[in-house]
């Protein structure tokens, strides 16, 4: 396990190019692993997680190609994924297995699926539930994985998800592009759409009728080169250290902006941030833009409440948000988050944890946290708990703490953001 000092920072200057989307990333593995023909994808995620995709992908018959200009070649299985011949290693990733089970749930082969002790723990029912109406056959131990999938032909079904997961539902929608008829799915909160922008990249016919998707079966995928939009989820850790110091001038290029995720920049504003859009334009379906952030005065004296559909849309940057509340004029409160004790760690917990190591005052819910605003906190040690947001969001908070800041177990960072630290020391003036 490795540690990281972070010392305060006097302020936060400079441009920053975050690397490519995770979410994005792991979606484009698996379509071009899927299609026919080769897959050129730039600014792929250097993260572990979408590594394991891709290891995955490889594992199922694709090829994986690293180019010098660090592009990726994939060329796929033009719809007939082998036989691994060893269990499919999906790391810490969650958005692996889940995802990927519905890709290869129709391909006549048995497939195990495993995963590190964290995502053992993890509930994996909920991708069961609506593959195996689908006519899937999928083993779990008491609802977690292992995972073993005895392949077969799928059937097409109308399902409406229990719970806002774009994990579900985008197993959901792979299964029902190889199904037999035409899947429709309805999500009660709209969750991140980036499946739906890749399937149709890669060519398939998907159709939206205000909450309804529906995807016909049978469809065959088509290689596309792409370019991966820098991940807003990582972006955040830096957006929220600019709101730490007055005179914070933040720059952020090549940053993804679908609406689906964008909602982190108006918590951001709302908290005192004052952000400028100075480019946007759209690759297949995805915006990508540039932004500047600074920080300006903010009128209201009321804490900012984070709630309903508000939460599922920023549900990966509550960590950080919630690491500088103690810092915002008003405070921060965070409510029907209770699936954040079921990600990689019992985020709520741990944020609780650390906010209590460095002297902060809060209340913790079952589903969330009150964090009143206008404190001073003093470093500590953090424990990370191998979780990677959290690692980073304690790091940001670090930098306005009085003392320097020990993150234990700070290497979980490379599952989303190798470069984290770094960024990190180029940005924060001391
Ligand atoms: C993700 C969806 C979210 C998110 C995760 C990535 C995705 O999870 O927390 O980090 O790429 O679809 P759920 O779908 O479980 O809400």
């Amino acid at each position: 396990m490795s540690t990281q000092i972070v010392r305060p920072a006097r302020t936060l200057q400079g441009s920053l190019t975050v690397p490519g989307d995770k979410s994005i990333s792991h979606r484009y593995a698996m379509l071009a692993g899927l299609a026919e023909g080769t897959s050129r994808l730039a600014n792929f995620s250097t993260g572990v997680d979408p590594h394991s995709s891709l290891a995955c992908m490889e594992a199922l018959g694709a090829k994986i190609v690293h180019n010098a200009d660090k592009t990726i070649d994939v060329t796929g299985v033009a719809g007939a994924f082998r036989q691994p011949a060893a269990p499919l290693d999906c790391g810490n990733s969650g958005s692996t297995m889940r995802m990927l089970a519905g890709l290869i749930a129709p391909h006549p082969h048995t497939f195990t699926l495993i995963g590190d002790h964290s995502l053992t723990l993890r509930p994996m029912e909920r991708i069961r539930n609506p593959l195996s109406q689908m006519g899937a056959k999928l083993d779990l131990i008491d609802g977690h994985a292992p995972m073993t999938i005895h392949g077969n032909p799928l059937h097409a079904i109308d399902f409406t998800t229990p719970i806002p997961s774009a994990q579900v539902k985008t197993a959901v929608l792979f299964a029902g592009l190889q199904a037999e008829g035409i899947t429709s799915l309805s999500e009660s909160i709209r969750t991140r759409d980036h499946s739906e922008h890749a399937l149709k990249a890669f060519g398939a016919t998907l159709t939206r009728t205000n909450q309804t998707l529906s995807i016909p079966g049978h469809q065959q995928l088509k290689a596309v080169d792409a370019t991966i939009p820098g991940d807003i989820s990582s972006a955040a850790f830096f957006l929220c250290a600019a709101l730490l110091f007055p005179d914070a001038n933040l720059v952020l290029d090549s940053l993804g902006m679908n609406p689906t995720r964008a909602a982190l920049l108006d918590v951001i504003a709302a908290l005192g941030g004052k952000i400028k859009v100075l480019t946007v334009e759209e690759h297949h379906g995805e915006l990508i833009g540039s932004i500047q952030v600074n920080r300006a005065p903010i009128s209201t004296s009321a804490p900012f409440t984070i709630s309903g559909a508000l939460t599922a849309q920023v549900i990966d940057e509550l960590p950080v948000l919630a690491a500088i509340a103690p810092f915002t004029a008003n405070g921060l409160i965070i409510r029907d988050a209770q699936e954040l004790r079921i990600k990689e760690s019992d985020r709520i917990a741990l944020v609780a944890k650390n906010l209590t190591a460095m002297g902060a005052t809060f209340t913790e819910h079952p589903d969330g946290l009150e964090i009143p605003g206008n404190q001073q906190l003093h470093g500590a040690t953090i424990d990370s708990g191998s979780d990677h947001r959290i690692a980073m969001a304690f790091a940001i908070a670090a930098l306005r703490a009085t003392g320097d800041t020990e993150i234990d177990g700070a290497e979980a960072a490379a599952i989303s953001f190798p470069e984290f630290f770094t960024s990190l020391d180029i940005l924060a003036q001391r």
